[in-house]
């Protein structure tokens, strides 16, 4: 017998339920199925197409040991211990100094200088928790030098973990005299290995000064030399994110005011990138991080670069003039803002200038002298209090006073509701602030309680951002925050809640983006990567159904004439993609049966006879995936048969779908 697809759904329905001894009522067979209707003629609001985007931070080793590909740790010697991560054999006193030239190069302090006699000096870096490598790619090495007199030979060698070479190559030097020069090499890797180290073997008499010590794998994202993990990219721009958040988080406030993110220190040559610690660091006893530090090869022009790539707004946060409230709460004092507030100023040139100004010449000095349509700028990370409010005022006169096209990100604090965040909300929505930027980590029973939490939010004034939100089990255990299956669903939930609110919430963001299996401090994260690998969790396949599907206008679904949030533990809402005219529905099934529904369209558009689904669906809430298992949970896509205006489905237990109907022109 041959079945058509939604009778082949029912059949293996029944046959799981008979397996598993659920009985006809969980299977949704002897419902009636629940009448859902569309309303597909009449549009309620726009969806703005940058709509769903990521949030990036360097947390969890997010750049540094993450995207961007640099493969040797502390390769300048100026982390806190300059030698950390470096293991030196065969050494004697005196034939390794840490050289401090601070007087004349602020920026880059340190050098080592390494004096030879007879013996060989091998320094061994151990990388990122090691050095991923992979068999027959190219590696390439570059390190800026000085030899003042000759006699020094080098010869790079590669070692996977036990010990074994796989790959190897001599560094032709010459004699400088004082003068700093740099040196290429390359070699080819002859295994694949997570976990291997990186050794410089200094052989001969003499002296030689050396720093910048580098080491890239050769296929970076676009083959740019020195620039990105290409795997790390790829994950992103097949989500098609609206926009990118960069760079934070927390790092934008820092500890205290030194510690600050600023971009001016991030562009330009990496050598003259001043590098500080990474505030994640020293944040968590729990994971602490000593090794963790920034060196902004991925700065504030790789940033525009990689949103232009991937072709999402960018969207940078900048210091308001306080650090993180949580630690220092260090302030500027406001008759002192003025640095800052030109920071921002002088970045909207950065991005937009013509290249005749001052930021858009060194814009196009850098490779790209188109602009890069700057649209929006945050002030502030999550800082709260009358104190952020007096700050916030004097950026916000200074760039709508220059820029009034720029929209401006404000911070409502911490989390979505409290005293803090009702005093930041109530003033910006007074002042007419753009966006309201609301953070929230909370356990699944809330996003499925808030799922309808802007449907009475005042529709003309400013508008919502979701910068951050995540499911956090509980937050008072450590570890207890997976990105499980019911983390993932719940925040699918919610979304639909934001989808159906639209013209209040115009851009969202999951927080945070990635974590190293190896190196991470915060979770649940929604990319997980280690040295050569990557993997989405279901959070990740649940954020790309909404941006691969965000279609252009919402239209009303409900159930029994309400929104459908939570009604028999379904969430739903509906859009139209007006350029491809489809119907596009989304419904989240909460519960643990099978839901008999009937998508009723009604609406003058006919649609054509075939749809298809795609279905996120697990029966175990607690179910990740892995490094070794990447898609336990992972869209699975069928088509529908479709007669008429009805349209009808049998939901899984624990899913969420996606439906995407064509009408007829
Ligand atoms: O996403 C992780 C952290 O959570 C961010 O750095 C901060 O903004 C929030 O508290």
């Amino acid at each position: 017998m041959k079945l058509n697809p939604p009778a082949k759904r029912v059949l293996s329905l029944i046959l799981i339920n008979f397996f598993f001894g659920l009985g006809f009522s969980n299977l949704g067979i002897a419902q009636k199925p629940k009448i859902v209707t569309i309303k597909t003629d009449q549009y309620i609001a726009k969806v703005e197409q940058n709509m769903w985007g990521v949030f990036f931070e360097d947390i969890n080793f997010g750049a540094d040991g993450g995207i961007y590909a640099e493969l040797i740790k502390n390769r300048s010697f100026e982390f806190t211990k300059p030698l950390m991560g470096w293991n030196l054999q065969k050494q004697k006193d005196g034939e390794i100094l840490v050289v401090n030239r601070k007087e004349v190069n602020e920026a880059n302090p340190r050098y080592i200088q390494i004096k030879n006699e007879t013996n060989d000096i091998e320094l061994i870096n151990e990388g990122f928790k090691g050095i991923g490598v992979k068999k027959g790619l190219r590696y390439d090495f570059s390190m800026l030098y000085r030899m003042p007199i000759g006699g020094i030979k080098l010869v790079l060698v590669l070692k996977d973990s036990k010990n074994k070479v796989i790959g190897k190559t001599d560094l032709p030097l010459l004699q400088t005299g004082s003068n700093w020069q740099k040196q290429f090499a390359s070699f080819i890797a002859t295994e694949t290995d997570l976990k291997s180290k990186f050794s410089i073997i200094f052989q001969g008499k003499g002296n030689i000064d050396i720093d910048m010590i580098s080491l890239f794998p050769s296929d970076t994202w676009k083959n740019r030399p020195q620039g990105l993990r290409a795997d790390m990219v790829q994950i992103l721009a097949d989500m098609k994110p609206g926009f990118i958040r960069f760079p934070g988080g927390c790092i934008v406030e820092g500890t205290d005011l030194a510690n600050r993110y600023q971009w001016k220190n991030t562009i330009g040559p990496i050598e003259e990138r001043k590098m500080i610690m990474n505030r994640w660091n020293i944040e968590f006893a729990h994971r602490p991080a000593p090794d963790y530090y920034q060196t902004f090869g991925l700065g504030f022009f790789e940033y525009f670069q990689l949103a232009e790539d991937i072709e999402a707004d960018a969207l940078p946060i900048l210091n308001c003039g306080m650090a993180c409230q949580f630690n220092s709460g260090e302030v500027v004092a406001l008759d002192e803002l003025d640095p800052y507030v030109q920071d921002a100023l002088d970045l909207i040139e950065f991005a937009n200038g013509d290249i005749t100004t001052k930021w858009g010449k060194t814009r196009a000095e850098l490779g790209h002298p188109k602009p890069f349509k700057l649209k929006m700028l945050g002030i502030g990370n999550e800082n709260w209090g009358p104190q952020y409010l007096e700050r916030l005022a004097i950026f916000t006169k200074a760039i709508k006073g220059k820029y009034p096209y720029i929209k401006l990100i404000n911070s409502s604090g911490t989390g979505p509701d409290g005293d803090r965040f009702e005093l930041l909300n109530n003033s910006l929505r007074a002042s007419k602030a753009d966006f309201v930027d609301e953070h929230y980590y909370r356990p699944a029973d809330w996003f499925l309680k808030n799922a309808g939490r802007y449907d009475s939010y005042p529709r003309n004034e400013s508008k919502v951002f979701v910068g951050e939100y995540a499911v956090h089990a509980d937050s008072k255990i450590i570890g207890a925050n997976r990105n499980n299956w019911q983390s993932a669903l719940a925040a699918a939930a919610l979304m639909t809640g934001l989808e159906r609110n639209a013209d209040v919430v115009q851009m969202a963001s999951y927080a945070p983006l990635f974590a190293h299996v190896d190196a991470w401090q915060w979770a649940p994260d929604m990319i997980w990567v280690d040295n050569l690998n990557v993997y989405g969790t279901p959070d990740y396949y649940v954020q790309k159904l909404f941006a691969t599907n965000k279609g252009t206008d919402v239209v009303s679904i409900t159930a029994d004439q309400k929104n459908l949030i939570g009604q028999n533990g379904l969430y739903a809402s509906a859009v139209i993609d007006k350029s491809t005219n489809e119907l596009i529905v989304k419904i989240a099934n909460t519960e643990n049966k099978v839901q008999n529904i009937d998508l009723s369209l009604d609406g003058k558009k006919k649609i054509k006879s075939i749809g298809i689904i795609d279905e996120l669906a697990n029966d175990n809430l607690a179910q990740l995936n892995s490094m070794e298992n990447p898609r336990a949970i992972g869209p699975k896509r069928t088509n529908i048969s479709i007669k008429g205006k009805k349209i009808n489905l049998f939901l899984k237990p624990y899913s969420f779908s996606v439906i995407r109907i064509s009408f007829k022109s």
